[in-house]
């Protein structure tokens, strides 16, 4: 039976997915502990900013047809023959994993299941989660056995930012049950609402593949910000010397760039280290620590280029954040790059942030007028590939900043150009 689901954690994850249950003709429950979530999307209105192509039109309408209603209570779960759980999990100080959130929702899932339904979870966990603590909480809970009386499954999600819809439907997914019947059971929930592929397997796996994708991704890009910032020290452009090694079979070397931010790169690895500690792994904790150096190496360029400029002793120097959002074309600005950047240059300089999309979250102030910016500014720090920066023109920003220079973190602009129109230029990888 494929007529009522609940889908917990009503984020970037859970909303689509609750979305295109819905519009499946499925009746879903979207459940979330943030009230003023629940509220908007049971007005017909997407709670999250940026660009995101079909979704806020697809959750209008599922809202006005009935098929998704949002809820703070977990009661829902009693007749709903899938759950999806779809809750945040991040990391902590320490970089371990934080469980609670994840902890509550199963823990309320698992005294709330009838039998025979299914439970996915599609958060992205560490190895050893969904075995070791799902599991054994959801039996306890629920008084029931999983595999007889209810299922299990763990389907880790490949949705980004600005392509939540498109990923969902298009991207293959890997699907890890519990066991046979699990695994047939929670593939008939998605075939519906996907063109991919669904591969299967074990749970465990699942989890090391997910965390590996986005671990895969990480130690690439940190190994390209270790080229760039030789690149940097030896005078050359590492945008052309990674040009150069992917005409060499079998190579594809990532780009360097200001900083990896988000929801999930930065901590997936982590997870990853977490679930294999006995391994003792240490190349990912490596390749996490230089992507973590990126942010401070652009503030440390900040400062050299106003040495350069001889603006570093004055107090009324204004510095331009452009890009808040870790993404371009999106409002997503967990774990941003310009958070770290903003935080090492705001007690020597005024600091100013444009971004086309994010949302303010009480730190800063976020301006969306970029000319106004752009006017006021005496050092222009490019944190993100919006599309309104790639269809900036030199030759006018020349024109308008109060003193020309420009670090760039995202290779937006030439450096030959720049530096022939005056501005002092610096930027990752361009030495
Ligand atoms: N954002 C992405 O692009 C992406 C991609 C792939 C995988 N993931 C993974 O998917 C999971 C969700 O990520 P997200 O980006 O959707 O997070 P999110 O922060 O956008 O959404 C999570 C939602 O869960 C709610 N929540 C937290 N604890 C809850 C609880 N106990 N009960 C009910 N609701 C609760 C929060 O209020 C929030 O609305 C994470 O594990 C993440 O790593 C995210």
């Amino acid at each position: 039976m494929r007529e009522k689901a609940a889908v917990i954690g009503m984020g970037y994850v859970g909303i689509p997915l609750a979305c295109l249950l819905a519009k499946s003709g499925v009746k879903v429950t979207g459940i979330d502990i943030d009230r003023k979530r629940v509220e908007l999307i049971n007005k017909g209105e997407y709670p999250l900013k940026g660009d995101e192509p079909n979704l806020p039109e697809m959750l209008n309408e599922v809202v006005n047809t009935g098929l998704l209603r949002a809820s703070t209570d977990f009661e829902c779960c009693e007749d709903a023959q899938a759950i999806f759980i779809c809750v945040d999990t991040p990391i902590d100080d320490k970089k371990k994993p934080i469980m609670n959130r994840l902890i509550s929702a199963v823990d309320k899932v698992g005294s709330n299941l009838c039998k025979d339904s299914l439970i996915v979870v599609e958060s992205t966990v560490a190895p050893g989660t969904m075995r070791n603590k799902v599991l054994p909480l959801l039996e306890k809970n629920s008084g029931m056995k999983a595999g007889k009386e209810f299922y299990l499954a763990h389907c880790p999600e490949r949705v980004m930012s600005g392509k939540l819809i498109f990923n969902l439907v298009n991207l293959d997914r890997v699907l890890g049950g519990l066991d046979e019947k699990s695994t047939d059971i929670a593939k008939k929930w998605y075939e519906p609402i996907m063109k991919g592929n669904i591969h299967t397997t074990d749970m465990t796996t699942a989890e090391v593949v997910k965390t590996s994708e986005n671990t895969y991704r990480d130690v690439q890009i940190a190994f390209a910000n270790e080229v760039a910032l030789i690149c940097e020290k030896l005078g050359i452009d590492a945008f052309e010397v990674r040009k150069l090694v992917n005409t060499s079979p079998f190579r594809d070397m990532h780009l360097p760039g200001a900083g990896v931010g988000g929801h999930c790169l930065p901590k997936d690895p982590w997870l990853l280290v977490h679930g294999g500690k006995d391994a003792d792994p240490q190349l990912i904790p490596t390749a996490r620590k230089v992507n973590d150096r990126m942010p401070e190496h652009v503030a440390e360029l900040v400062l050299k280029a106003m040495e350069e400029a001889k603006l570093d002793k004055r107090k009324d120097i204004t510095i331009a954040i452009l890009g808040y959002s870790f993404l371009e074309n999106s409002g997503d600005s967990r774990n941003s790059p310009a958070k770290i950047v903003i935080d090492r240059l705001h007690k020597k300089y005024n600091i100013a942030v444009h971004d086309p999309f994010a949302e303010e979250d009480g730190k800063v102030e976020i301006v969306r007028n970029l000319d106004k910016v752009l006017r006021n500014a005496d050092c222009a720090v490019f944190l993100t590939r919006h599309k309104e920066y790639l269809n900036l023109k030199l030759e006018d920003i020349a024109k308008s900043m109060k003193n020309k220079i420009i670090i760039d973190g995202r290779n937006i602009f030439d450096k030959k150009k720049a530096e022939r129109l005056g501005f002092i230029y610096k930027g990752i990888g361009k030495g």
